[in-house]
């Protein structure tokens, strides 16, 4: 019996399907390389907006034609709000809540059981040999105004920081080559805990002394965390080690704060402007990310303008924007009016790009020149060149064909730039672990 996945969402989404996955080889079934030839397929949904729950529904209706001409079974998980759950159990022959996927191979009536009770504690079948995304904590008690995450995924609650850590150990040691802690708010990691659990700070220290001692080199990432929880203290962890990758994902959602009360998002734009600042001032050369909401409910023109001069003032290096979309039985969908018109809703996006690409150009060029490792992540062979990452997650390629590189580090020197991308040569492989050497 062959499973096909197919994860919507975000990295949480990809690490959910990765231990679903590990049920399912757990009792047998192997891996399908396309939906058409698997006997089962899942979807993992995502939530967050209404375009990633609509491809939910293509896609099952697609199969459920298939079913005319030959057997499948699908099933759905991941992040689903309960007004969606219900019309699931009608299109799907299983429904499965994160929390039921041990229970797997019992509803899909396979003679094996799982080997373990708790989500946390099945083994993922990984996607990446050489990268892997490490849960830390799931769900989220913050209620943004417009999130469906609280309602998907329920309260925050920590993974114990023993297990991280094994976890952790384990990956280093298999040769893992970038590792990401995942959750979605990760510094308040351990806060529902009540004292006795570790801070996202003393965390983040254990794992980055691990890495630090790797036998080649390592990457440590970290996402999201939450602008009202950031302390000097996680800032300071991330620049004493070398591991720790100088790269802040800094959620800033919008630049007024009226949107920002409205949004629940408990901060002030002088508040978080404090914090980007601090993490420059420790850690100079971070590259910064940030997700931002345009058009959420009454938004006004000179509202969406202090988001411009807010994202014009933090020169960020990414942005993910997003054009806000109403979901279903949160509370910016009970108490505000969605009054921004798609129309102007896309305006505000591409506006809001523009601006974003004259910053991130600008710190792209300062990088030119410069000789930087870099994670070799695939091959274009069309055009004979090897993409890869930084350590700030920008994208760079360069000339060359051995594909073997993938999965390694290599030193690169920059030659050009656009505002999206980085251009170099290659110079050497670079996979020693340069605090052992
Ligand atoms: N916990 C993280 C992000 C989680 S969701 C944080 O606090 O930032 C990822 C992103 O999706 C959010 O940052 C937000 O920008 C976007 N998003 C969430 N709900 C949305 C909605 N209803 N409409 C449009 N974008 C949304
Ligand atoms: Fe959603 Fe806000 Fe929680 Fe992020 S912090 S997951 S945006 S409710
Ligand atoms: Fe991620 Fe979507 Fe769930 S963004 S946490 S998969 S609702």
């Amino acid at each position: 019996m062959k499973y096909f996945l197919l994860p919507l969402g975000c990295a949480t989404n990809k690490a959910d399907a990765e231990r679903i996955a590990g049920v399912l080889s757990s009792v047998g079934y192997t891996t399908a390389n396309s939906e058409e030839e698997a006997d089962l397929i899942g979807v993992i949904a995502c939530s967050i907006r209404q375009s990633a729950i609509d491809r939910v529904y293509g896609k099952v209706h697609q199969w459920n034609q298939w079913k005319k001409n030959r057997t499948v079974t699908t099933f759905v998980s991941g992040c689903m709000l309960a007004a969606d759950q219900k019309k699931f159990l009608k299109l799907f022959d299983l429904v499965v809540p994160l929390d039921k996927v041990p229970e797997m191979p019992h509803m899909l009536k396979e003679y094996g059981t799982s080997p373990v009770e708790h989500f946390w504690d099945i083994t993922p079948k990984r996607q990446h040999q050489y990268k892997a995304l490490v849960p830390i904590q799931n769900g989220c008690d913050k209620f943004c105004t417009y999130c469906a995450v609280p309602y998907t995924r329920g309260r925050e609650v920590s993974r114990s920081s023993k297990d991280i850590l094994k976890e952790v150990e384990s990956l280093i040691q298999s040769g893992v080559r970038q590792i990401t802690l995942l959750g979605q708010n990760v510094n308040s990691y351990g806060l529902d805990k009540k004292g006795e659990e570790l801070s996202f700070a003393q965390l983040l220290d254990a794992v980055g002394t691990m890495a630090d001692k790797a036998p080649h080199r390592v990457w440590i990432h970290y996402t999201s965390p939450h602008p009202r929880d950031m302390t000097r203290e996680v800032l300071e962890v991330q620049a004493k080690h070398p591991s720790l990758a100088h790269y802040l994902n800094l959620p800033l959602q919008s630049g007024n704060n009226d949107v920002l009360k409205k949004m629940n998002r408990r901060y002030t734009v002088e508040h978080y402007m404090t914090i980007l600042d601090l993490a420059r001032e420790i850690i100079p050369d971070m590259t910064v990310s940030t997700d931002i909401i345009v058009g959420f409910c009454d938004e006004t023109e000179e509202q969406f303008t202090d988001t411009c001069r807010a994202v014009e003032r933090a020169h960020y290096d990414i942005a993910f924007i997003a054009q806000y979309s109403v979901r279903p039985g949160v509370v910016a969908e009970k108490r505000f009016a969605d009054t921004v018109a798609k129309d102007e809703k896309k305006r505000r996006h591409t506006v809001l790009t523009d601006i974003l690409k004259i910053g991130a150009l600008n710190n792209n060029q300062q990088l030119v020149g410069k000789t930087i490792p870099a994670l070799v992540e695939t091959a274009s062979r069309k055009d004979g060149k090897l993409l890869a990452r930084t350590e700030g997650l920008k994208s760079i390629e360069f000339a060359s064909t051995d594909e073997s590189l993938i999965g390694h580090f290599v030193l690169v020197r920059v030659e050009s730039c656009d505002a999206w991308r980085l251009s170099g040569t290659y110079l050497s492989a670079a996979d020693e672990n340069p605090i052992r050497a």
